[in-house]
């Protein structure tokens, strides 16, 4: 199958081979995609592709789903947005109130909105500051917070931070425990202890931002001690915890909310690209009096709330509900494993595969232990070539990762399977 690049995708490959960027520092060439329905997508020379990528692991309801799709028009037809302040619509005022009851936070709550994930978690951490009156943050090696200056700065990944960053941010790293980034709890604790032995007094500290499972990093679950420690933290010192739930939210991981694997609760919550499937609405959801700091500071942006996001993201919360989208990430997850754990019995560079629900991945690892960085990217590329859609991920970028639309089809996601061990089998670096 033919799987036409762009003009920089086309030059890329005559550089290194591959139209994918396997390292952090050569942008990636997109694959040209003229239509989707559901899991398949289609390229402008009809290729079909399955996509097991969903919008960058945002995608719930797959591409242009009938209700999704039904709501956009109906908002459409009544009104598209109003970005006055101290104006909203009734799409986004109920939606608030909707999130608000979902969300696993016991106190009442109240809902920022935002446009995107990394401005979301912007806005979380100034919620943090406004009400500590503090300034620094702790982070986690291997996090991902997206790309504006504050959310490049709180990501733990190797990247050219000379673009990014915010030099005044006061940010201080934690070790992620994982068995793939060989830190334990008790080098994190260690970390920490230092940390408020050496460079800042826990009451300097506003919050502390964590994803319940890394995707960038590799699809790193976090352990749900390690979550108890972070809270325990946090309500030992006075410190905001931020969840940023922008691709494990909603139903990603088999529940509406990771964070409900794990029985703890967040003081504020970032949902984001996955509200509204497709188009562009992030959210802050967490404890009223840390949300009303920026309301009281009347923090607005034009497009925030957007009317017909909002009406798309009820009709995706109402797809979850109605096809119970929760249980079937998890089938999703436990049908892929058992694929691909018959498929490593001949792979000797599967390192591990591990995910939480439907949030899954492959590791390539050498014999000697190193990441296969090659072999990652030439499967990846071969993937593609066949009809799959996969994207890398990984601190090493030794890593391939599955975001399924949590939509997919069993033939779909039994054909995309089997459409990506026939290229790894076929693949050699
Ligand atoms: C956990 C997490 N937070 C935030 C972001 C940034 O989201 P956005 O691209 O909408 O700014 C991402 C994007 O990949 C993410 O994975």
């Amino acid at each position: 199958m033919h799987i036409p690049v762009t003009p920089a995708g086309a030059a890329r490959m005559a550089h290194t081979g591959s139209p994918l960027a396997g390292d952090r520092d050569v942008a990636p060439a997109p694959v040209l995609i003229e239509r989707g329905e559901n899991a398949v997508l289609c390229t402008a020379g009809g290729a079909r592709l399955i996509d097991f990528s969903a919008n960058g692991g945002a995608g719930v309801t797959g591409h242009r789903h009938p209700v999704v799709i039904s709501a956009m028009r109906a908002q459409l037809d009544r009104l598209v947005h109003v970005g006055a302040p101290f104006a909203s619509t009734a799409q986004a005022t109920s939606l608030a109130d909707r999130l608000e009851t979902l969300a696993p936070i016991a106190a009442p709550c109240s809902t920022a909105w935002a446009t995107t994930g990394a401005e979301a978690v912007e806005l979380a951490v100034t919620m943090a500051r406004l009400a500590t009156g503090r300034r620094a943050v702790l982070a986690f090696a291997g996090a991902w917070h997206g790309e504006t200056g504050m959310a490049r700065a709180l990501s733990g990944v190797r990247t050219d931070t000379s673009s990014g960053g915010d030099a005044g941010a006061r940010i201080q790293f934690l070790p992620f425990p994982h068995a793939a980034t060989g830190a334990g709890l008790d080098d994190m604790r260690r970390s920490l202890q230092l940390l408020f032995r050496t460079r800042l007094a826990p009451q300097e500290v506003a919050a502390v931002v964590i994803e319940c499972v890394q995707g960038e990093a590799g699809v790193l679950t976090a352990s749900a001690t390690l979550l108890h420690d972070v809270r325990a933290l946090c309500d030992r010192h006075g410190i905001v915890l931020i969840v940023d739930e922008s691709r494990t939210a909603l139903a990603r991981t088999g529940k509406l909310f990771a964070l409900e694997h794990f029985d703890i609760e967040a003081d504020l919550i970032v949902l984001a690209d996955g509200l509204s499937d497709g188009l562009p609405l992030a959210a802050v959801i967490g404890r009223q009096p840390l949300v009303q700091t920026v309301q009281r500071q009347a923090v607005q942006r034009t497009m925030w709330g957007h009317a017909v996001a909002a009406a798309a993201a009820h009709a995706v919360l109402d797809v979850i509900h109605d096809d119970m989208l929760c249980s079937r990430a998890a089938d999703l997850g436990r049908a892929w494993m058992n694929r691909m754990q018959d498929a490593r019995r001949t792979q000797t560079a599967i390192a591990d595969l591990r995910g939480l629900g439907a949030m899954r991945a492959v590791e390539f690892r050498r014999p000697s232990g190193e990441p296969d960085v090659l072999q990652a990217r030439v499967v990846a590329d071969a993937a593609i070539a066949a009809g799959v859609l996969v994207s890398l991920g990984g601190s090493d970028a030794n890593v391939i990762r599955f975001q399924f639309p949590l939509t997919l089809s069993d033939d779909d996601l039994g054909d995309g399977i089997d459409r990506f061990v026939a290229a790894m089998n076929g693949a050699q670096a």
